[in-house]
């Protein structure tokens, strides 16, 4: 493969990933994921994404008082930051449905199957099992571009996952339950929670893995100025 194949190849590949196998991945390729998602533009190069790998302990740990919070009157908490807007209109609505209703298709959840659905939350607050897990944070104070500069670090290292060979899911699900990810990460209060990630192999077997969600044709949202 040519580099530029090699790089079409890892953009394209790419999808967000929701069933892994256990294989574990080498602690020094993950450190070089990383070091090469730290290559990222950021505006007067103020780097400001912070990382954390969960190891084993904190990760069982995490795992549990997540899965238990989903029974706990106190969730949702006040969200730290929207992701989604308040009022979805089109063409967002559509996409997001569209989305959904394939992702759920695909897991045989039908609508009001709420096991179903509890089901994907919990699956989703495991990291999908995927051997390796993040939490991308970033210092409260810092202004909207420096979350553009995040968004960079993230794709860089879903794009770097996917050239090594591993698959990836980055999850806003884990914002909504900032409390307890605080809490067990020993998060400070000056740092939002912004998104896990989950690294490792996709497991073929995983039915939502068949997921491939399109993409809106360049002239659908490109104007071309003389
Ligand atoms: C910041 C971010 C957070 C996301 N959070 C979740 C999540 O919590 N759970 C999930 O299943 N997918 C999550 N996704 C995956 C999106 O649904 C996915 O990227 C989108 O549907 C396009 O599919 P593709 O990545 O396979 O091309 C997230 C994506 C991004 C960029």
């Amino acid at each position: 493969m040519t580099p530029t194949e090699a790089v079409e190849h890892a953009i394209r590949s790419r999808r967000a990933i929701r069933g892994f196998l256990p294989d574990p991945v080498d602690p020094a390729l993950l450190r070089h994921l990383i070091d090469l998602a730290a290559q990222a533009p950021s505006g007067t190069n103020m780097q400001p994404w912070k990382l954390r790998v969960i190891g084993p302990s904190t990760r069982t740990r995490l795992e549990a008082a997540l899965i238990a919070s989903l029974d706990s009157p106190d969730l949702p908490a006040a969200e730290e930051y929207r992701y989604y807007p308040e009022t979805f209109r089109e063409p967002y609505l559509s996409r997001r449905r569209k989305l959904g209703w394939d992702l759920y298709g695909l897991l045989g959840v039908v609508r009001g199957d709420k096991a179903g659905m509890r089901r994907q939350t919990e699956a989703n607050l495991r990291f999908f099992d995927a051997p390796v897990a993040l939490m991308l944070t970033i210092d409260r104070d810092l202004e909207i571009g420096s979350w553009l500069d995040l968004g960079m670090f993230l794709q860089n290292l879903l794009i770097a996952a996917q050239g090594h060979g591993l698959d990836s899911c980055p999850q806003a699900i884990f914002a909504r339950f900032h409390p307890v990810v605080r809490r067990e990460l020993a998060i400070p209060e000056q740092e939002i929670v912004v998104c896990g990630i989950a690294i490792g192999k996709a497991d073929p077997s995983a039915s939502a893995n068949r997921l491939v969600p399109e993409r809106e044709p360049v002239e659908n949202f490109t104007t071309w100025l003389d």
